[in-house]
């Protein structure tokens, strides 16, 4: 296994992590599979995996309530007695804090569900630009600065889906360890994106990807196009061995989270990371990316660039972000997951369906768009 530095905190991280959030289950997500689950735990460590992501919702049926995978990830390192061998990280569901004793409370619930009595790396989780006022209200830095000193949590962190303009803001605000955004070769110009990235690891901040493989999406189910370019390369690879080594071909990613829930998976990511070093793509390997990333971006329906320049919209719509869900499910063959995120990111009011058809967005964009007629679009496929 190699290991990366995670930012400038002085640990070395495996590039390859285990994220909890799709172990394997008896049918239900609520229910982990106990056996399969080890048996995956107990390879990965076995093979020099050294970090462990979950949050609290993972594996629960609702974001409201502590899911399984904390509660199984801390029997199983309690019975195995190999918490010492892996950084575990969990997450804070700010989505819930409601008064300035939540935080506590959720971090001393996360500390008994794991069974120990510190987080290695202790992540704000889903930090988004419409809530942040107020969890700074509430004291959310503060409560950092105090679990960090008092030894519940060694290094903060943040996870967020939010736009670049936040994001940097968000970096900025206080003197965070790391990161995890959504980074996969498709996903380099939403969200933190490629700017992110670099302006996180500009500040010294250890990078934890999540969705390399766009949840499974890079991995199964491609398009016959994409297919025909793989297949047109003399060395022959499985589509996740290309999305896994772009990523680690890129020196500012610490780690790699992906959601195995199969030994095979997992072996073949192992095998993968064998070979993760930065810079490690050769020319011709490049290429064959861009042109992959070309047939997949020449699916968008949407030629918009998120200058933002037709906002604000009178009637709250958050425009360039439900454009930007109409592209992504028009690249994928199954938009099941796109259209969970449009619902989990945006607001009842932020949302398409909202359209008034006062075309004040269409007078200002920057790309000629036909905004009124791609919102009903994107309000036809998602619902609303
Ligand atoms: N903080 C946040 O907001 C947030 C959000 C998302 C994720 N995360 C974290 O990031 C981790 C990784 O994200 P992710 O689970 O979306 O990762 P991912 O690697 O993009 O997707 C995982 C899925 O990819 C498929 N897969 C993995 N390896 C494969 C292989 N070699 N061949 C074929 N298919 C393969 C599996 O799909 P099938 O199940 O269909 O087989 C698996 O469920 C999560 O587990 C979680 O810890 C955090």
């Amino acid at each position: 296994m190699l290991y990366r530095s995670m930012g400038k905190t002085s640990e070395k991280v495996s590039i390859l992590g285990m994220g909890c959030m799709r172990l394997p289950t008896l049918g239900s997500y609520d229910l982990i599979d106990p056996e399969k689950a080890s048996q995956l735990l107990d390879y990965a460590l076995d093979q020099g995996i050294n970090y462990v992501d979950t949050a609290y919702p993972y594996h629960g049926l609702s974001n409201a309530e502590g899911g399984a995978s904390e509660l199984f990830l801390g029997e199983y390192f309690a019975e195995n007695d190999r918490l010492d061998e892996v950084y575990l990280s969990t997450k804070l569901p700010t989505w819930l804090l409601e008064d300035e004793g939540d935080m506590d409370r959720y971090l001393d619930e996360q500390l008994k569900r794991l069974q120990t009595d510190q987080i290695d790396f202790y992540l704000l989780h889903s930090v988004k630009e419409k809530g942040w006022f107020n969890l700074e209200i509430l004291g959310i830095l503060e409560f950092l600065d105090s679990a960090r000193s008092d030894g519940r949590i060694k290094y903060v962190g943040f996870s967020s889906h939010d736009e670049i303009s936040f994001f940097k803001e968000l970096v900025d605000s206080y003197q965070w360890d790391m990161c995890m955004i959504q980074y996969n070769y498709l996903d380099e110009n939403i969200q933190a994106g490629k700017e992110g990235l670099q302006y996180a690891a500009d500040q010294g901040m250890g990078v934890a990807v999540m969705e390399p493989l766009k949840g499974g999406v890079l991995a199964e189910h491609i398009p016959a196009e994409v297919q025909e370019i793989w297949d047109s390369f003399p060395v022959q690879r499985k589509p996740a061995e290309w999305a896994l080594r772009y990523l680690w071909d890129i020196p500012e990613i610490s780690t790699v989270l992906s959601g195995m829930n199969t030994m095979d998976q997992l072996e073949e990511n192992l095998l993968t990371a064998e070979d993760g070093l930065p810079h490690s793509l050769t020319g011709e390997e490049r290429e064959l990316m861009e042109e992959v990333k070309e047939v997949y971006h020449g699916k968008m329906v949407v030629d918009c660039s998120r200058c933002g320049y037709c906002m604000p919209c009178p009637s709250g719509i958050n425009i360039p972000q439900s454009l930007s869900y109409l592209n992504q499910a028009a690249i994928l063959e199954d938009d099941t997951e796109v259209k969970n995120q449009y619902y989990f990111m945006l607001k009842d009011t932020e949302r398409a369906g909202n359209c008034l058809e006062c075309g004040l967005c269409e007078e200002l964009c920057s790309q000629n768009i036909p905004i009124r007629e791609k919102l009903k679009e994107v309000a036809r496929k998602f619902g609303n």
